[in-house]
């Protein structure tokens, strides 16, 4: 039997060792896109997908993440004293209702699957989501919500698909596909994590974005490694296939930002900057007549 998705989980254990010294103190999730970080989107994006219950697998040095979802009465005061509705509304986004948001501490950063498995107890017997926030999407409809839909059809396992480069498949957990539709949904026979140059079994690469039944957990449980020594999600999604379970990829509609890498999460706050009216015209003018100028130096 399908049931309804309303649990997410956010692993944001990681080290964020890419954008250090930032991270030394500041978790990669706070960091913005233009005037919103990134933990903000995920969190809209969720709730858009009919999310209610919000899990964060954290670590050491991320208590700013925590503080940032309480409520500020000073800041509120101040903020309806000088009358700013527009900025009230911005606030209230951050708030989250009592007991909608958990946090379950991730001692050693151990992998994806092990961050995910942290949270085996909150999830019990339920399929659930899981969101990366560095994955970044752009689109009309949320990439969360169009997975659900397609979910309610398939049941079982589902993860975000999208085309990438030959030379970029090993950086990524690809599909290994048995079937693709127009509909975007894919049917998935194998999963590689990170396969060897040339070795990739299609250009299909699974990005940050998973709707997941509690037999992962299950397989999580065992706590195998995998590639880079650590515990792939990957794998214990692929061994839902070798146990004959379904496993769909879901094409999404939308531009993804890679904003755990320093190019991508630039590329984002140029993209996002562009799409904000308050923005837009001063700041395509701007890029308008530096770009002439690099190009001129190079
Ligand atoms: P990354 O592979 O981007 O690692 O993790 P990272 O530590 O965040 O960043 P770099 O590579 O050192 O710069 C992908 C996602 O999985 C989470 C991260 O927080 C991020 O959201 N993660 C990864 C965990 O929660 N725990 C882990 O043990 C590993």
């Amino acid at each position: 039997m399908k049931r309804k998705v309303t649990k997410a989980v956010f692993p944001v254990a990681g080290l964020g060792t890419r954008f250090l010294p930032a991270t030394k103190s500041v978790p990669k999730e706070i960091m913005t896109l233009v005037d919103k970080p990134l933990i903000q989107y995920a969190i809209d994006e969720a709730r858009e997908a009919g999310i209610t219950e919000f899990i964060f697998v954290t670590s050491r040095g991320k208590s700013a993440l925590e503080d940032y979802f309480d409520h500020a009465p000073e800041l509120e005061a101040e903020l309806e004293r000088k009358e700013k509705t527009e900025l009230m509304d911005v606030l209230r986004t951050t708030y989250m209702d009592s007991g909608a948001i958990a946090y379950i501490r991730q001692h050693k950063p151990m992998g994806l699957g092990h961050a995910v498995w942290c949270a085996r107890r909150l999830i019990g017997n339920e399929p659930f989501a899981v969101i990366l926030p560095d994955d970044v999407i752009a689109g009309d409809k949320p990439c969360l919500a169009q997975m659900v839909e397609a979910y309610e059809e398939t049941g079982g396992c589902m993860v975000a698909a999208m085309r990438v480069p030959e030379q970029m498949a090993s950086s990524y957990g690809m599909l290994d596909v048995e079937s693709d539709s127009i509909d975007r949904k894919i049917s998935v026979k194998g999963m590689v994590e990170k396969p060897a140059p040339g070795k990739a079994p299609s250009d299909l690469a699974v990005i940050g974005r998973y709707i997941l039944t509690p037999d992962v957990m299950n397989t999580l449980n065992a706590g195998r490694t995998g590639a880079g020594g650590e515990v792939q999600l990957t794998d214990a999604i692929a061994e839902e296939i070798v146990r004959g379970r379904p496993v769909h990829g879901y094409r999404f509609e939308g531009e993804r930002f890679d904003c755990g890498s320093k190019a991508g999460f630039l590329q984002a706050t140029v993209s996002f900057a562009l799409d904000r009216p308050d923005l837009r015209e001063e700041f395509s003018q701007y890029l308008a007549d530096i770009v002439p100028l690099v190009r001129a130096a190079e």
